[in-house]
């Protein structure tokens, strides 16, 4: 289908459109805020959120083949992570496409608008935050005409899934090309897997299987709040630690194994039963469990079992699996990236039973280069290119069993999709001075779910 049917603008035509409303408003003498256009053809970056994965996502953008790209706008709440997203980039010898003076840093609440307002329409907006600020920037975005990649999780509760869908399908309507930072959905090797499994080599799924056990990853353990940090950076800071930011560990880290099995399945699960739970808490006060054990079910009763853990000294898996009734599937074996995509005729993952793998898993192009390159081309060529729906629902399946595991009741989709609570209201509000989302105790200490106790809220 091809949006431009809707009657919007082109990238050439919508940089005719600012071009000439530049001008206009320098002739007016009103001052807006724009970059220097060496090349009406480039495209210009702006990066919301410059902590690993944003500095990740624009060397990525700035490094595509079919640009040209150039980063002239950074946003971010803390000013270190803002210098040293720029000093890093300038490392990783991408400085050549960095146009970032002083006056295009811009650090707060509100730094995301200032930052976007350095755009042109049809320029790139990246967002990554924790994604608890998804919808607010994209609004602004969707406001400003902007491109966008954003990374995953996109929402993380029923209101915001709520919302992100109203706002993507805006964004449809703009002919915006939305790019959603689950980068296995643009990995070759696993678009030849899913297009097999799609021809019926392996039959009917039947069981998917996916696992994520490790250690302690990213900022999931938190220990109380120390001094001279407030209690609305903190909880930013480490993000992963509470639910209002992120979803908390199960949704920033599981989502990209339930999205690649639910790829694989061409279906979403209609319903979650989980269990989970703390242990060894020690000193930590997030909200997170560390062991989650999920059943999704998709419509036609084939089921994906799902473990997340996180300690330190057990046994670790970073991968997922298909069974089907002629034989059964490797769609990822060790983290994201090689793939290393296999088919067996068989239950057994033995080499006697294999029937396909793709190529030399060194060879394997990076899914997180690809997804810019397809991004890139979309916005080019003006192809339709929005995946904000798609990204919504990988975040919804995600909340889906999140709160199972969370309440100890059963979620179905329509249950996580009309859900009330409402983690964080207001966002879109947002100062320095704002209270946190969440409230600390008198000790220190946050609500934390337990199941059985709140029905199907989590806390
Ligand atoms: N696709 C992937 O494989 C992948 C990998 C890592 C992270 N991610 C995603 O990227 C996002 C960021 O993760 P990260 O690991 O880079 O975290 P990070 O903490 O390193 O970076 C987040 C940055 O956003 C800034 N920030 C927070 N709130 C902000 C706001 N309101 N306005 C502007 N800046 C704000 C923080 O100060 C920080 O610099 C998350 O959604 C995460 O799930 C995706």
């Amino acid at each position: 289908m091809n949006h431009a049917f809707h009657g919007a603008p082109s990238r050439r035509d919508m940089i005719k459109t600012s071009t000439a409303a530049a001008a206009a408003s320098v002739l007016a003498g009103v001052a807006i805020p724009h970059v220097h256009a060496a090349d009406s053809n480039e495209i210009r970056v702006a990066l919301v959120g410059c902590g690993g994965r944003g500095t990740g996502a624009a060397e990525n953008a700035l490094r595509v083949k079919n640009g040209p790209t150039k980063l002239v706008a950074m946003a971010d709440v803390f000013p270190e992570k803002l210098d040293n997203s720029l000093q890093t980039l300038k490392r990783l010898g991408v400085a050549a496409r960095l146009e970032v003076p002083p006056d295009r840093q811009f650090i707060g609440f509100d730094a995301y608008k200032k930052a976007m307002d350095c755009l042109r329409a049809g320029d790139v907006a990246i967002f990554a935050t924790p994604p608890a600020f998804r919808w607010v920037h994209f609004k602004y975005a969707i406001e400003k005409g902007l491109n966008v990649f954003m990374e995953k999780p996109v929402t993380v509760d029923g209101p915001s899934t709520r919302k992100m869908l109203a706002l993507g399908e805006e964004s449809v309507k703009k002919n915006m090309k939305v790019g959603v930072g689950l980068m296995c959905r643009h990995c070759a090797v696993r678009a030849d897997l899913f297009k097999r499994i799609k021809d019926g080599e392996i039959g009917d799924l039947l069981l998917l299987r996916a696992y994520r056990m490790a250690g302690v990853t990213a900022m999931e353990f938190s220990e109380p709040r120390p001094m001279g940090i407030s209690e609305l950076l903190y909880q930013i800071k480490r993000f992963h630690s509470f639910l209002w930011a992120s979803g908390g560990c199960y949704s920033d880290f599981l989502i990209h194994n339930i999205d690649e099995c639910c790829w694989m399945k061409d279906a979403w699960p209609i319903e979650a039963k989980a269990a989970g739970g703390r242990h060894y808490r020690g000193n930590f006060i997030d909200q997170n469990f560390d062991t989650y054990s999920v059943e999704y079910t998709f419509p036609d009763g084939a089921k994906l079992l799902l473990e997340g853990r996180s300690m330190p000294g057990c046994h670790q898996e970073f991968a997922s699996y298909a069974h089907g009734t002629k034989g059964s599937a490797i769609i990822s074996k060790a983290g994201h990236s090689p793939a290393g995509c296999k088919l067996f005729k068989s239950q057994k993952f033995t080499k006697a039973d294999e029937i396909w793998h793709w190529g030399n898993p060194k060879d394997e192009p990076n899914p997180y280069q690809l997804e810019w390159d397809h991004l890139i081309d979309a916005i080019k060529n003006d192809k339709p290119y929005n995946e904000v729906k798609r990204g919504a629902e990988a975040s919804l399946v995600t909340a889906m069993g999140r709160v199972a595991a969370h309440s100890g009741k059963i979620i179905t989709w329509d249950d996580m999709l009309h859900h009330e609570q409402e983690l964080a209201p207001g966002l879109d509000e947002l100062t320095m001075e704002s209270p946190a989302p969440l409230k600390a105790n008198a000790d220190g200490k946050y609500p934390v779910p337990m199941p059985g106790k709140h029905g199907k809220r989590e806390f």
